[in-house]
């Protein structure tokens, strides 16, 4: 058989080779199967780089002040930061935990940002120890927190806008945790002064998963229309393929959008998350069980599932998948996870090659919120992450262990 390419769900390059298998980042997911183990988390770190080249080059086209931010939420794994700092990315960080890995993967604290609708007094007194560039102010209440710290800020608000996307992921409505309404920014700028704070700009996140880029565009002109300020940070939230259906907005419709409406001399930020690192990772499960129940349904069940995606169920996200040596098939499956929950169902109706027990099952475009919300439900060790590049595999995160589940006993 010849080699095949695959849809765009799967990492950039990735294809069938001739032995029918897909093949990432040069490497034989089967053969990493049997290396590594299953389950476990697969990325194509060209693939990655790639997209950080797009979003960079998208913007030094159309603007000399810009900064593209990773919003290591997606995939907090300090290969990753690391990756990314290379390629000369700045990153986001939501939490302690995050800094300590941007930190720990040897970024420069300056170009980290931290955010949170509730950054604890020792996650603020962390940050700024150690450094870090800027903190985006959600509250009053945090104002107060750094008040007299001569540290660099931005302003989170809320624009008002609702893109159309999972209510979960929408950030950007009046009724949110998040951030300043807009009706209260007047006031937050004058606290910020009183406080002592340097204030460099103003920061939305509408949303996540977002397909239409018009969203962006009315972001931008309603940002820029709240004043003058050196910094815009116009969030993440751009969309991928989850399925060969799936048309998200190129990168380079998405930037031109964010920046249509800002007038030249300000910096435009944006924090792509999903769009950096989505479609790069796939997770490989082995099929421990078929359950075919005549006139019913075929439950194929694999060695992972809530624990390693929680995406299905959160947020009832689709999924493809396939057989990792035999792509194709029309026999409709639906793959169930390991776990002791009727809803621990991964993908729903999609059909599969004539599934046998054994089988490497691939579901592609788990390289965001995979990793990154695994959790140890039913005590289930987490996977490791697997980086693939010119045909070589490395472990950058190893798997969990049984003693891993007891070290924090006490
Ligand atoms: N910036 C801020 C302030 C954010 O809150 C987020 C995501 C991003 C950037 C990156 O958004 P992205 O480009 O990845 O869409 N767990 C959910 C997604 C939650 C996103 C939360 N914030 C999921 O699995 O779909």
């Amino acid at each position: 058989m010849s080699a095949l390419a695959v849809s765009h769900v799967y990492p950039l390059r990735s294809r069938l080779n001739e032995r029918g298998r897909l093949e990432l980042g040069g490497c034989d997911v089967v053969e990493l199967a049997a290396e590594f183990g299953t389950p476990a988390y697969v990325y194509a770190e060209d693939d990655m780089r790639a997209r950080a080249r797009t979003f960079v080059e998208a913007f030094r086209a159309r603007s000399e002040r810009f900064e593209v931010i990773y919003a290591s939420k997606a995939f907090p794994c300090t290969a990753a930061y690391r990756l990314f700092a290379e390629e000369g990315l700045s990153a986001d960080v939501a939490s302690g935990g995050e800094l300590h890995l941007a930190l720990a993967a040897g970024m420069d604290p300056k170009r980290l940002y931290m955010h949170g609708n509730n950054k604890s007094p020792a996650e603020l007194d962390y940050a700024i120890e150690s450094g870090i560039g800027h903190i985006v102010v959600d509250s009053f209440d945090e104002i107060e927190r750094l008040r007299g710290r001569s540290q660099r800020v931005m302003l989170r608000v809320t624009p008002g806008i609702e893109p159309s996307t999972h209510s979960y992921i929408q950030t950007g409505q009046v009724d949110s945790k998040f951030g300043f309404p807009m009706a209260e920014v007047p006031r937050a700028l004058e606290e910020c002064a009183a406080a002592g704070l340097e204030l460099r700009g103003l920061h939305a996140h509408i949303g996540s998963q977002i397909l239409d880029v018009e969203v962006f565009e009315k972001l931008g002109e309603l940002l820029s229309a709240m004043g003058e300020f050196p910094l815009l940070n116009l969030g993440g939230g751009l969309g991928i393929a989850y399925t060969p259906e799936d048309r998200p907005p190129s990168v380079e419709d998405y930037v031109e959008a964010l920046l249509r409406h800002v007038p030249d001399g300000v910096t435009v930020l944006c924090e792509p998350g999903r769009a950096l690192v989505g479609n790069a990772g796939v997770t490989l499960y082995t099929v421990g069980t078929v359950k075919r129940i005549p006139d019913v349904r075929t439950y194929v069940s694999v060695d992972g599932g809530m624990s390693d995606n929680l995406r299905p169920m959160l947020y009832g996200a689709r999924y493809e998948a396939e057989i990792a040596d035999r792509f194709g098939g029309n026999e409709v499956c639906t793959i169930a996870g390991m776990h002791c929950e009727s809803g621990d169902v991964l993908v729903r109706d999609v059909a599969l090659n004539d599934p046998r027990v054994g089988d490497i099952l691939v579901i592609p475009a788990t390289g965001a919120y995979g990793h990154a919300m695994a959790n140890n439900y039913n005590a289930k060790p987490r996977p490791p992450v697997i980086f693939c590049r010119d045909g070589e595999a490395r472990v950058v995160v190893r798997r969990e262990t049984y003693e891993d589940l007891t070290l924090r006993d006490c």
